[in-house]
Protein backbone atom coordinates (compact mmCIF):
# COMPACT_ATOMS: atom_id res chain seq x y z
CA UNK A 1 0.00 0.00 0.00
CA UNK A 2 1.79 3.33 -1.09
CA UNK A 3 2.13 6.22 1.63
CA UNK A 4 -0.76 8.04 -0.18
CA UNK A 5 -3.12 5.20 0.94
CA UNK A 6 -1.92 5.82 4.67
CA UNK A 7 -3.01 9.18 5.78
CA UNK A 8 -0.69 10.70 8.32
CA UNK A 9 -1.30 9.87 11.99
CA UNK A 10 -0.09 13.47 12.89
CA UNK A 11 0.13 16.43 10.86
CA UNK A 12 2.68 19.00 11.63
CA UNK A 13 2.07 22.64 10.70
CA UNK A 14 4.11 25.78 11.48
CA UNK A 15 1.92 28.89 12.31
CA UNK A 16 4.76 31.69 12.77
CA UNK A 17 7.13 30.33 16.31
CA UNK A 18 4.20 28.15 16.92
CA UNK A 19 4.27 23.96 15.76
CA UNK A 20 0.38 22.73 15.71
CA UNK A 21 0.46 19.08 15.74
CA UNK A 22 -2.93 17.70 14.83
CA UNK A 23 -3.85 13.63 15.76
CA UNK A 24 -5.33 12.76 12.93
CA UNK A 25 -7.69 9.72 13.48
CA UNK A 26 -11.02 11.37 13.84
CA UNK A 27 -13.02 7.76 12.83
CA UNK A 28 -11.51 6.63 15.41
CA UNK A 29 -12.03 9.73 17.43
CA UNK A 30 -8.23 10.23 17.41
CA UNK A 31 -8.13 7.62 20.23
CA UNK A 32 -3.79 6.82 20.73
CA UNK A 33 -1.95 3.18 19.14
CA UNK A 34 1.09 2.67 19.72
CA UNK A 35 1.71 4.62 16.11
CA UNK A 36 -0.11 7.52 17.46
CA UNK A 37 2.41 7.68 20.02
CA UNK A 38 5.74 6.86 18.38
CA UNK A 39 4.48 10.03 15.81
CA UNK A 40 4.18 12.48 18.58
CA UNK A 41 7.33 11.53 19.79
CA UNK A 42 8.79 12.10 16.55
CA UNK A 43 7.16 15.32 15.99
CA UNK A 44 7.94 16.78 19.60
CA UNK A 45 11.97 15.51 18.45
CA UNK A 46 11.27 17.70 15.27
CA UNK A 47 9.95 20.81 17.12
CA UNK A 48 12.72 20.52 19.66
CA UNK A 49 14.88 20.87 17.30
CA UNK A 50 13.90 24.03 15.53
CA UNK A 51 15.31 26.93 16.85
CA UNK A 52 12.28 29.05 15.12
CA UNK A 53 9.67 26.89 17.09
CA UNK A 54 9.13 28.36 20.25
CA UNK A 55 5.64 26.61 21.32
CA UNK A 56 3.99 23.76 20.46
CA UNK A 57 0.70 22.89 20.19
CA UNK A 58 -1.65 19.51 20.32
CA UNK A 59 -5.15 19.37 19.06
CA UNK A 60 -7.12 16.47 17.37
CA UNK A 61 -8.51 16.27 13.75
CA UNK A 62 -12.47 16.90 13.44
CA UNK A 63 -14.85 18.36 15.24
CA UNK A 64 -15.93 16.03 18.09
CA UNK A 65 -12.50 14.70 19.29
CA UNK A 66 -9.34 16.24 20.69
CA UNK A 67 -8.76 12.94 21.64
CA UNK A 68 -11.04 10.03 23.15
CA UNK A 69 -7.84 8.24 24.87
CA UNK A 70 -5.73 4.55 24.48
CA UNK A 71 -7.43 2.48 21.83
CA UNK A 72 -9.50 0.37 24.03
CA UNK A 73 -9.27 -2.00 20.69
CA UNK A 74 -5.87 -3.12 21.93
CA UNK A 75 -6.32 -2.95 25.25
CA UNK A 76 -8.22 -5.95 25.97
CA UNK A 77 -5.99 -8.53 24.78
CA UNK A 78 -2.87 -7.25 27.32
CA UNK A 79 -1.29 -9.67 29.91
CA UNK A 80 -1.08 -7.62 33.34
CA UNK A 81 3.09 -7.07 31.95
CA UNK A 82 2.15 -5.54 28.68
CA UNK A 83 -0.41 -3.59 30.50
CA UNK A 84 2.11 -1.99 32.97
CA UNK A 85 4.61 -1.56 29.79
CA UNK A 86 1.93 0.25 27.84
CA UNK A 87 1.18 2.40 30.57
CA UNK A 88 4.51 2.99 31.30
CA UNK A 89 4.98 4.28 27.56
CA UNK A 90 1.97 6.59 27.86
CA UNK A 91 3.64 7.64 31.00
CA UNK A 92 7.05 8.49 28.93
CA UNK A 93 4.65 11.07 26.77
CA UNK A 94 3.02 12.60 29.35
CA UNK A 95 6.35 13.55 31.69
CA UNK A 96 8.21 14.67 28.49
CA UNK A 97 5.13 16.79 28.05
CA UNK A 98 5.16 18.33 30.89
CA UNK A 99 9.48 19.06 31.07
CA UNK A 100 9.28 20.09 27.71
CA UNK A 101 11.63 22.79 27.14
CA UNK A 102 9.39 24.68 25.03
CA UNK A 103 6.07 26.10 26.87
CA UNK A 104 2.38 23.65 25.06
CA UNK A 105 -0.90 24.41 24.70
CA UNK A 106 -3.45 21.61 24.52
CA UNK A 107 -6.27 23.56 21.98
CA UNK A 108 -9.37 21.02 23.03
CA UNK A 109 -11.69 21.06 20.25
CA UNK A 110 -13.87 17.79 21.67
CA UNK A 111 -13.98 14.99 23.83
CA UNK A 112 -10.61 14.70 26.08
CA UNK A 113 -10.99 11.42 27.38
CA UNK A 114 -8.30 9.29 29.39
CA UNK A 115 -5.48 9.01 27.36
CA UNK A 116 -7.02 13.11 25.86
CA UNK A 117 -7.54 14.35 29.59
CA UNK A 118 -3.71 13.15 30.58
CA UNK A 119 -2.45 14.52 27.95
CA UNK A 120 -3.95 17.81 27.92
CA UNK A 121 -3.20 18.38 31.76
CA UNK A 122 0.11 17.11 30.80
CA UNK A 123 0.49 20.35 28.36
CA UNK A 124 1.10 23.99 30.49
CA UNK A 125 -1.79 25.59 29.48
CA UNK A 126 -5.35 24.12 27.56
CA UNK A 127 -8.23 26.52 25.65
CA UNK A 128 -11.27 24.30 25.41
CA UNK A 129 -14.04 25.17 22.68
CA UNK A 130 -17.24 25.39 24.93
CA UNK A 131 -18.70 22.06 23.43
CA UNK A 132 -15.49 20.14 24.88
CA UNK A 133 -16.20 17.47 27.08
CA UNK A 134 -13.44 16.27 29.81
CA UNK A 135 -13.11 12.77 31.77
CA UNK A 136 -11.52 9.76 33.12
CA UNK A 137 -14.15 7.13 31.85
CA UNK A 138 -11.64 4.67 33.44
CA UNK A 139 -13.36 4.03 36.10
CA UNK A 140 -16.73 2.93 34.16
CA UNK A 141 -14.60 0.14 32.79
CA UNK A 142 -13.57 -0.97 35.99
CA UNK A 143 -10.03 0.17 35.51
CA UNK A 144 -8.34 3.30 36.33
CA UNK A 145 -6.17 6.16 34.27
CA UNK A 146 -2.57 4.78 33.94
CA UNK A 147 -0.77 7.58 32.03
CA UNK A 148 -0.51 9.96 35.08
CA UNK A 149 -4.16 11.13 35.19
CA UNK A 150 -4.27 10.28 39.27
CA UNK A 151 -1.36 12.12 39.33
CA UNK A 152 -2.17 14.74 37.12
CA UNK A 153 -5.26 15.93 38.04
CA UNK A 154 -5.02 15.82 41.65
CA UNK A 155 -1.65 18.45 40.94
CA UNK A 156 -3.79 20.50 38.34
CA UNK A 157 -6.98 20.96 39.98
CA UNK A 158 -6.51 19.12 43.71
CA UNK A 159 -7.77 16.41 45.47
CA UNK A 160 -11.40 16.50 46.25
CA UNK A 161 -12.15 17.61 42.55
CA UNK A 162 -9.82 14.86 41.08
CA UNK A 163 -10.92 12.59 43.20
CA UNK A 164 -14.57 13.04 41.56
CA UNK A 165 -13.22 13.11 38.20
CA UNK A 166 -11.39 9.85 38.35
CA UNK A 167 -13.94 7.90 41.02
CA UNK A 168 -17.30 9.19 39.02
CA UNK A 169 -16.23 8.64 35.67
CA UNK A 170 -18.42 10.94 34.28
CA UNK A 171 -17.93 13.89 31.19
CA UNK A 172 -17.77 16.77 32.64
CA UNK A 173 -18.43 20.20 30.44
CA UNK A 174 -15.77 22.94 29.75
CA UNK A 175 -17.24 25.44 31.78
CA UNK A 176 -17.37 22.93 35.10
CA UNK A 177 -13.50 22.25 34.57
CA UNK A 178 -13.07 25.93 33.83
CA UNK A 179 -14.84 25.89 37.37
CA UNK A 180 -12.23 23.94 38.71
CA UNK A 181 -9.38 26.00 37.43
CA UNK A 182 -7.33 23.85 34.58
CA UNK A 183 -8.72 25.38 31.76
CA UNK A 184 -7.57 28.84 30.13
CA UNK A 185 -9.89 29.80 27.94
CA UNK A 186 -13.30 28.60 27.08
CA UNK A 187 -13.94 29.53 23.33
CA UNK A 188 -16.33 29.66 20.70
CA UNK A 189 -15.79 25.98 18.79
CA UNK A 190 -15.13 28.26 15.42
CA UNK A 191 -12.47 30.69 17.81
CA UNK A 192 -10.70 28.06 19.19
CA UNK A 193 -7.82 27.95 16.53
CA UNK A 194 -7.69 31.86 16.25
CA UNK A 195 -7.90 32.38 19.75
CA UNK A 196 -5.05 29.79 20.44
CA UNK A 197 -2.87 31.11 18.20
CA UNK A 198 -3.24 34.61 19.69
CA UNK A 199 -2.52 33.12 23.25
CA UNK A 200 0.28 31.25 21.94
CA UNK A 201 1.57 34.69 20.04
CA UNK A 202 1.76 36.85 23.55
CA UNK A 203 4.62 33.80 24.59
CA UNK A 204 6.31 33.14 21.34
CA UNK A 205 7.22 36.48 20.88
CA UNK A 206 9.99 36.16 24.30
CA UNK A 207 13.33 34.68 24.29
CA UNK A 208 13.00 30.53 23.90
CA UNK A 209 15.80 29.94 26.32
CA UNK A 210 14.45 33.00 29.49
CA UNK A 211 11.27 30.70 28.21
CA UNK A 212 12.63 27.36 28.80
CA UNK A 213 14.43 28.74 32.31
CA UNK A 214 11.23 30.37 33.53
CA UNK A 215 9.49 27.11 33.00
CA UNK A 216 11.52 24.65 34.21
CA UNK A 217 11.58 26.62 37.36
CA UNK A 218 7.93 26.64 37.69
CA UNK A 219 7.44 23.24 37.02
CA UNK A 220 9.47 22.45 39.92
CA UNK A 221 7.61 24.88 42.43
CA UNK A 222 5.17 22.07 42.95
CA UNK A 223 7.92 19.39 44.16
CA UNK A 224 10.45 21.81 46.16
CA UNK A 225 10.14 23.28 49.22
CA UNK A 226 10.22 27.11 48.30
CA UNK A 227 13.73 28.12 49.73
CA UNK A 228 15.25 25.08 47.13
CA UNK A 229 12.81 26.68 44.23
CA UNK A 230 14.33 30.10 44.86
CA UNK A 231 18.09 28.45 44.69
CA UNK A 232 16.83 26.98 41.42
CA UNK A 233 15.77 30.19 40.23
CA UNK A 234 18.29 32.30 40.99
CA UNK A 235 20.55 29.57 39.26
CA UNK A 236 18.35 29.35 36.12
CA UNK A 237 18.09 33.13 36.09
CA UNK A 238 21.72 33.50 36.32
CA UNK A 239 22.24 31.00 33.58
CA UNK A 240 20.11 32.93 31.17
CA UNK A 241 21.85 36.21 31.96
CA UNK A 242 24.96 34.71 29.71
CA UNK A 243 22.86 35.11 26.66
CA UNK A 244 22.97 37.61 24.02
CA UNK A 245 19.17 37.46 24.10
CA UNK A 246 19.31 38.47 27.85
CA UNK A 247 21.35 41.09 27.41
CA UNK A 248 19.65 42.65 24.43
CA UNK A 249 16.75 42.94 26.06
CA UNK A 250 18.05 44.59 29.09
CA UNK A 251 19.84 47.14 26.95
CA UNK A 252 16.92 47.85 24.60
CA UNK A 253 15.39 48.46 27.88
CA UNK A 254 18.05 50.62 29.61
CA UNK A 255 18.03 52.52 25.79
CA UNK A 256 14.47 53.16 25.58
CA UNK A 257 15.14 55.15 29.22
CA UNK A 258 17.99 56.84 27.99
CA UNK A 259 16.04 58.00 25.13
CA UNK A 260 12.73 59.40 26.68
CA UNK A 261 15.32 61.02 29.49
CA UNK A 262 16.83 62.89 26.96
CA UNK A 263 13.96 64.23 24.87
CA UNK A 264 12.24 65.13 28.49
CA UNK A 265 15.79 67.17 29.08
CA UNK A 266 15.21 68.93 25.86
CA UNK A 267 11.80 69.53 26.10
CA UNK A 268 12.33 71.06 29.91
CA UNK A 269 15.04 73.41 28.07
CA UNK A 270 13.49 74.43 25.42
CA UNK A 271 9.90 75.18 27.77
CA UNK A 272 12.42 77.25 30.14
CA UNK A 273 14.31 79.04 26.86
CA UNK A 274 10.69 79.58 25.70
N1 LIG B 1 -10.50 3.44 21.49
C1 LIG B 1 -10.83 2.91 20.31
N2 LIG B 1 -11.82 3.35 19.53
C2 LIG B 1 -12.54 4.38 19.98
C3 LIG B 1 -12.27 5.00 21.22
C4 LIG B 1 -11.20 4.49 21.98
N3 LIG B 1 -10.83 5.03 23.17
N4 LIG B 1 -13.17 5.99 21.41
C5 LIG B 1 -13.96 6.00 20.32
N5 LIG B 1 -13.59 5.03 19.45
C6 LIG B 1 -14.16 4.71 18.16
C7 LIG B 1 -15.48 3.96 18.28
O1 LIG B 1 -15.26 2.57 18.51
C8 LIG B 1 -16.11 4.25 16.95
O2 LIG B 1 -15.49 3.43 15.98
P1 LIG B 1 -16.40 2.64 14.88
O3 LIG B 1 -17.11 3.72 14.14
O4 LIG B 1 -15.38 1.91 14.05
O5 LIG B 1 -17.31 1.76 15.65
C9 LIG B 1 -15.67 5.68 16.67
O6 LIG B 1 -14.52 5.89 17.48
C10 LIG B 1 -16.71 6.71 17.04
O7 LIG B 1 -17.05 6.52 18.41
P2 LIG B 1 -18.55 6.30 18.92
O8 LIG B 1 -18.48 5.59 20.23
O9 LIG B 1 -19.38 5.65 17.85
O10 LIG B 1 -19.03 7.79 19.10
P3 LIG B 1 -20.14 8.32 20.11
O11 LIG B 1 -20.40 9.73 19.72
O12 LIG B 1 -21.29 7.40 20.17
O13 LIG B 1 -19.43 8.31 21.55
C11 LIG B 1 -17.64 8.66 23.12
C12 LIG B 1 -18.31 9.12 21.80
C13 LIG B 1 -16.33 9.44 23.28
C14 LIG B 1 -18.55 8.94 24.31
C15 LIG B 1 -17.34 7.15 23.04
O14 LIG B 1 -16.67 6.88 21.84
C16 LIG B 1 -16.49 6.62 24.15
O15 LIG B 1 -16.94 6.49 25.28
N6 LIG B 1 -15.20 6.27 23.87
C17 LIG B 1 -14.33 5.63 24.81
C18 LIG B 1 -13.67 6.68 25.71
C19 LIG B 1 -12.86 5.99 26.79
O16 LIG B 1 -13.35 5.19 27.55
N7 LIG B 1 -11.56 6.35 26.86
C20 LIG B 1 -10.66 5.81 27.80
C21 LIG B 1 -9.97 4.65 27.24
S1 LIG B 1 -8.97 3.80 28.44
Amino acid sequence: MGAAEHPALLIAEQIGALRLLTINRPDKLNAFTPAVIAQLHAALDDALADDDTRMVAITGAGQKAFAAGNDIDGLNTLDPVSAYRDMVAGQQLMLRLHDFPKPTLAMVNGYALGGGFELALSCDFIIAASTARFGFPEITLNTLPGWGGTQLAVKRMGLSRAKQMVLGGQHHSAQECDSFGILQQVVAPEELRARSIAFCEVITRHSGFALEMAKRAMNRAVELPLGTGMELEAANYGVNFGTAEARAGLNAFLTRRSTRAHSAKETSQHQVKA
